[in-house]
């Protein structure tokens, strides 16, 4: 599993940030995908972006459906996230796969990722997000949410010059 997740000790008031979250949800800013927010705009992520300065500028807000599946992708434009559960993530799963090696791969400008077809891929890990994550998503993944209602995650990018290996030694994994 330390190749897909790593749980850190963070000192995140996640009460806060959920709420910030849910603030943030329907806000979105002009100029920027529709899943991003900026750390910028609220004082308590400025604070933890000065304990953490290996966290972006930039946070995404993901919300899907109910049984909704993500294609299997990649984030080519960051090297790894802390997950965040914010609502009902306890009926999801991310599952991670490995693909072949002759795979294609498309890229899907308004969501920013790589996307692998189904065919391709083989699932090899998967997990819940019941807690702070840090994610390796350079690897391909998707997420199923779970049947009930709609699924939120805060998803805050760590910045490119730290990839997975580097961030979680950072976090003393
Ligand atoms: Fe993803």
């Amino acid at each position: 599993m330390d190749e897909y997740i790593f749980y850190p000790k963070l000192n995140f008031d996640l009460d806060r940030i959920k709420a910030i979250v849910i603030k943030h949800m329907n806000l979105k800013i002009s100029g920027y995908a529709t899943h991003q927010r900026r750390v910028c705009d609220e004082e308590y992520l400025i604070e933890l972006q000065k304990q953490y300065p290996f966290l972006s500028n930039l946070y995404n807000i993901y919300t899907t459906p109910p049984n909704y599946l993500t294609p299997i992708h990649i984030c080519p434009s960051r090297g790894c996230a802390i997950n965040i559960p914010i609502i009902y993530t306890e009926d999801s799963h991310t599952i991670f796969y490995k693909i072949k090696d002759d795979a294609e791969i498309k890229y899907i400008e308004n969501r920013i990722y790589e996307v692998i077809k189904k065919e391709d891929a083989t699932e090899t890990f998967r997990y819940t997000l019941d807690r702070p994550t840090l994610m390796n998503t350079k690897l391909p993944h998707s997420v199923v949410g779970g049947p009930l209602r709609p699924r939120t995650i805060m998803s805050w990018s760590i910045n490119l010059d730290s990839d997975y290996e580097i961030t979680k030694k950072l976090l003393g994994g």
